[in-house]
């Protein structure tokens, strides 16, 4: 039986297959994406000319490690493809991401390139959203109002209002981005369209998880071999 690394690495290499020569590659956050990055790194040395654009400190950090070229966003603001891992995927390829924190830089990488692969083990895929709590990236400013409209715009779409502060050992958890992350956990989002909206019009939101219409691609690896699923 394999394990949850295998999966994500059985993922990894099935996605490394659309990755050519010469392009400009958005690269993901977390295990499955540290799992591709591993694999580029081989390509690489065996002549893979390719560069990446990190979507976040930890991964520009392995990639130096690994040799795997990079830039900045701002020095390649069009990417080809982007490769990334996910919380929830489900039918219709909407995600949830940023359980590793780096939801914002994750989105502006997708939506900067043409395309986006997600990797995943199978057990990502789910019916409907929300099982796993939406990460909302949020200002330090006026946090507490910005909680208490979140909580607001959950209560009038049906939703449960359980929103917590994403903590790093004692102190709040803190993003690239000089942000703070509140995790909603929801159960289930019935319309994730409608959740991103009332979302987007609260100020202090910057940014939140939920990935809709980005991803064209999934890549899920499970028990019975890897399930390519593309966007409706
Ligand atoms: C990082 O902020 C996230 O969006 C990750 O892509 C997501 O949490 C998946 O991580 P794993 O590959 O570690 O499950």
């Amino acid at each position: 039986m394999a394990d949850a690394a295998e999966l994500k690495t059985m993922a990894a290499r099935a996605a490394l297959e659309r990755v050519e020569t010469g392009m400009k590659l958005g690269i993901g956050t977390g295990s499955t994406a540290e799992a591709f990055v591993k694999l580029l790194a081989e390509k690489v040395k065996a002549g893979l000319s390719i560069t990446g654009v990190a979507t976040s400190d930890r991964t520009e950090k392995l990639c130096r490690a690994l040799g795997v070229p990079t830039a900045t966003l701002e020095q390649l603001p069009m990417l080809d493809l982007t490769i990334d891992g996910a919380d929830e995927v489900d039918g219709q390829l909407r995600l949830i991401k940023g359980g590793g924190g780096a939801l914002l830089r994750e989105k502006i990488v997708a939506t900067a390139s043409k395309r986006m692969i997600v990797i995943a083990d199978a057990t990502k895929k789910v019916d409907t959203l929300g099982a796993f709590p939406l990460p909302i990236e949020i200002n330090g400013f006026g946090m507490m109002a910005t909680y208490l409209a979140i909580r607001g715009a959950a209560g009038r779409l049906g939703l449960p209002d359980t929103v917590t502060l994403r903590r790093a050992g004692e102190s709040p958890f803190i993003t690239d981005s000089g942000h703070l992350i509140l995790d909603a956990s929801f159960g289930r989002i019935p319309e994730p369209e409608a959740l991103s909206r009332a979302l987007h019009d609260i100020p202090g939101v910057v940014e939140h998880g939920l990935f809709l219409g980005i991803a064209q691609e999934a890549i899920l690896a499970g028990e019975d071999g890897v399930e390519t699923m593309v966007a409706p």
